[in-house]
């Protein structure tokens, strides 16, 4: 897969196309089945040139209602874990694999996931952070394009292309399981341990290269 083609660019470089303009291209969407059943659409939330971006699975019952990721039971666990990594959700920027609920928070479907993964990977090359936190397996898997799970993913980072990708343990997950609270409060130490010792990469031109596949970014279905 290529580039998603964004109005008014014929080159879409690293933070070259502003999120408000990849939000214009996803509208009213009717991509798949989930536009039936959501409130609002959950695009993401945070700051546009942040230095980590957060990747979670899909909105859930409050997201919906509220249009905003991780305001939920999840997003106060992960608000409160942040502080452990040196961050604040002001400086850093939130989105999901899917941007609707999927009905009563079942996993996401291989067609949803292909219809959506297009406008994060968009957002990401718009934000173009030096770090991804994938949160959950469907957020790792097509982030690092791997079907290995979690538990052997996590506690390490992972070089792609440009990015510095930690997998981790989905913070509502981590609520219902002490032992991956724990773990996922360990790697978001290391998180703040890497942010420390490397400091923040130089920013890309907006006449930059034109987008390649080197970027290593995602591609839906692989
Ligand atoms: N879980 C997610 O994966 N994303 C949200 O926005 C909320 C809960």
């Amino acid at each position: 897969m290529g580039v998603m083609h964004i109005p008014g660019h014929t080159h879409q470089a690293p933070r070259e196309v502003r999120l408000d303009e990849i939000r214009a291209v996803l509208g009213d969407c009717r991509l798949c089945e989930l536009c039936q059943t959501r409130t609002n659409i959950v695009f993401g939330v945070g700051d546009p040139r942040a230095r980590v971006m957060f990747v979670g699975e899909a909105p859930g019952r409050n997201e919906d209602l509220q249009g905003e990721p991780f305001v939920g039971r999840a997003g106060e666990n992960l608000n409160s874990i942040l502080s452990l990594a040196g961050l604040t959700r002001e400086e850093i920027y939130i989105a999901n694999v899917l941007k609707c609920r999927p009905p009563g928070n079942r996993d996401p479907k291989a067609d949803e996931v292909l219809a959506c993964a297009p406008f994060l990977r968009e957002q990401i090359r718009s934000i173009w952070p030096d770090v991804i936190v994938t949160m959950g397996n469907p957020a790792t898997h097509f982030v690092l394009k791997t079907e290995v799970g979690i538990t052997r993913l996590r506690g390490r980072l992972h070089q792609m292309g440009h990015f510095i990708v930690m997998p981790t343990f989905h913070p509502a997950a981590a609520l219902r399981n002490p032992a991956w609270q724990k773990l996922l409060e360990d790697d978001f130490r290391m998180l703040g341990d890497y942010l420390e010792r490397h400091p923040a990469a130089p920013v890309p031109s907006a006449q930059g290269p034109v987008a390649q596949e080197s970027d290593a970014l995602p591609t839906a279905g692989e």
